[in-house]
């Protein structure tokens, strides 16, 4: 990263009539003056893509949006993929899922899917052969503290590697566990595999390109049941505990605590994400978009 750059990363700025603030962390930037009740114009389009490719992370703030304008802002970005997950809106949206701890039925909290749990730091959806680019989830209901969400930057995380640790990893993949969410509950249909030669998953490069940027990442995907393909599985989760370690450093990650009408969209090939765990009694409701990507290289 140039000097340029550098500062970009840390002051407000403008790209034509869209104003970018950087957190104050390694990566993430808050977005305002832009209209997201309204067809984006290309102009505009084009300085919120390019501050996304600047900052990995964008924040929308005091929003109120309807499903379908964030359905539009979504698809705007790029192509909308469904997830393998159907929530109730899935039948009138099927490009959308609830990220949520409350029962359909009786709308009380519960335990089912992620629940109140901590979510583990995961690539969202790095179990298909092709991962959205992107997710954008915006907060419809939150409770009163935790379920803070933070984000990890992996091309940090790559040119912070040392060149001992960035040779022993180059050129090799990882199997990405399709079996498992994120907060490690096992997907309708899958059988507990617990020998990571034996997981179920597609292989992807442990340091892919951005298609966009051309800039080099860490692509790790989630930690548990992963497995380096060619290595014995003591060698194999060796190297991933070092590199889990050294990805996840607090250096590399911007945490974001929810208010009303905040919406984020993050980029799925170079950041990874977690849940901070909150309290089960009150409900938790997101909605989150996927955005359909390339096969990582
Ligand atoms: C997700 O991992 O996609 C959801 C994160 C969150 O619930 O904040």
């Amino acid at each position: 990263m140039n000097d340029g750059q550098e500062l970009r990363r840390r002051q407000a700025y403008s790209i034509g009539d869209v104003q970018v603030v950087p957190a104050a962390a390694a990566l993430g930037a808050e977005i305002r003056g832009v209209d997201l009740t309204q067809a984006l114009s290309a102009e505009t389009l084009d300085a919120v893509n390019q501050a996304w490719s600047e900052h990995e992370v964008l924040l929308f703030r005091d929003l109120d949006l309807t499903v379908e304008q964030h359905l539009a802002f979504a698809g705007a970005i790029g192509d909308l993929e469904p997830a393998n997950l159907a929530t109730p809106l899935t039948a009138k949206y099927p490009d959308l899922i609830e990220i949520s701890n409350v029962d359909y039925d009786t709308g009380t909290p519960v335990k089912n899917r992620l629940g109140n749990s901590e979510a583990y730091w995961h690539t969202d959806m790095s179990y298909r052969e092709v991962p959205p680019k992107a997710s954008c989830l915006i907060a419809r209901e939150l409770p009163p503290d935790g379920g803070d969400t933070s984000f990890c930057s992996m091309y940090l995380a790559y040119e912070a590697m040392g060149d001992d640790l960035r040779a022993e990893v180059e050129g090799l993949t990882a199997v990405h566990d399709e079996s498992r969410n994120a907060a490690g509950k096992l997907r309708e249909g899958y059988e507990d595999v617990t020998d990571p030669e034996l997981t179920p998953g597609p292989r992807h490069p442990i340091i892919r390109t951005h298609p966009v940027t051309g800039r080099k990442a860490l692509f790790l995907g989630r930690r548990p049941y992963a497995y380096i393909p060619g290595l014995s599985v003591a060698e194999s989760e060796e190297l991933l505990d070092r590199l889990w370690a050294h990805a996840t450093q607090a250096r590399f990650v911007w945490r974001h605590r929810w208010r009303l009408g905040d919406m984020v969209l993050w980029d799925n090939r170079c950041s990874m994400h977690r849940r901070d765990a909150f309290d089960g009694q009150y409900r938790r409701v997101l909605h989150r978009t996927q955005i359909s990507g390339d096969r990582p290289y």
